[in-house]
């Protein structure tokens, strides 16, 4: 496994064998078998397979949560070893961003509900690095996770819009065995908090059985979701949405499918989750 921080080595690397099809997956490291199953699935669909971790500065609209993001390089690359990765790329800060750096991507309308609403520039940020990590690897696939929804959404608008060549692939969220989906913020949770993060899943289980019920109304949807999280004490909502999947739009009515997802607080992290209905 090769791995580099400079972006002409990653080039040299991704090109030597030109003929052959390359996956890639971006990532922040501290990486769990969520990041694991698209590093699989890109392994079984691909000849060679390519991972970046990089903590996004500009994507961050909360200096601390940076700061505090957690982080262990070592370990990550021990794991993609043993997943059979070709190439991860390292970069520091100053490699993806000169001085003089000024160029941004940016998706509109659909970035603006949701998690855009609640983190100005977030997405900016993330498409920014996306179209770069896309362009250092110009790979024929690119792998992101359904955890994230609308990140998965706003970069398939991104790709689309601005003709980046390759699939992307979108994977089933991965979750713990209580339904907790994985993420690297998990580890900031204290033992009590973590107890009481699975009211999320809960949340999005009981609307979906509710759906399953015969409900199609999004706010008796959205009642069944904060009625489910009431009993959780330290669990404050941020966002509870019904929306379409592609569009964004909340719904009133589900009609075919619904984004179902929701944004709380756990005492202070913030988790966010969802299910698509339908
Ligand atoms: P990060 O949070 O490290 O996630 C990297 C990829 O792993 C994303 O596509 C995310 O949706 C996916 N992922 C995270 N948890 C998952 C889970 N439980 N199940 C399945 N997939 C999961 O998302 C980012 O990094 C960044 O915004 C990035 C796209 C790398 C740009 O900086």
């Amino acid at each position: 496994m090769k791995v580099f921080s400079e972006i002409s080595e990653v080039r040299k690397c991704r090109w030597r064998d030109a003929s052959l099809n390359w996956g890639l997956v971006p990532t922040m490291g501290l990486l769990h078998e969520g990041h694991l199953s698209l590093v699989r699935r890109a392994r079984n669909e691909n000849q060679k397979v390519g991972v970046s971790i990089f903590v996004n500065p500009i994507q961050f609209n909360n200096q601390q949560d940076l700061v505090s993001y957690p982080r262990d390089l070592e370990r990550d690359l021990e794991l993609l070893r043993k997943e059979g990765v070709d190439l991860v790329w390292t970069p520091t800060p100053n490699i993806v961003y000169a001085t003089d750096f000024q160029t941004f991507v940016e998706v509109e309308r659909i970035t603006r509900p949701l998690e855009g609403k609640a983190r100005p520039g977030h997405f900016r940020g993330v498409t920014t690095v996306v179209a770069k990590i896309f362009n250092v690897f110009q790979p024929h696939r690119a792998y992101f996770g359904q955890k994230d929804a609308q990140q998965a959404v706003v970069i398939r608008q991104m790709v689309r819009d601005l003709n980046f060549n390759l699939d992307l692939i979108t994977c089933p969220t991965v979750r713990e065995t209580d339904g907790l989906a994985m993420s690297s913020r998990n580890a900031r949770l204290s033992p009590a908090a973590r107890r009481q993060a699975v009211c999320l899943f809960r949340a999005l289980t009981a609307a979906e059985n509710a759906f399953h019920a015969g409900a199609r109304n999004a706010a008796k949807l959205k009642s069944v979701m904060e009625k489910t999280t009431e009993p959780f004490d330290k669990a404050r909502i941020d966002y509870i949405s019904v929306a379409h999947p592609e569009t964004l739009d909340e719904l009133t009515a589900i009609n075919e499918k619904a984004l179902l997802s929701l944004a709380l607080f756990i005492d202070d992290l913030r988790l966010i989750d969802n299910l698509i209905l339908g």
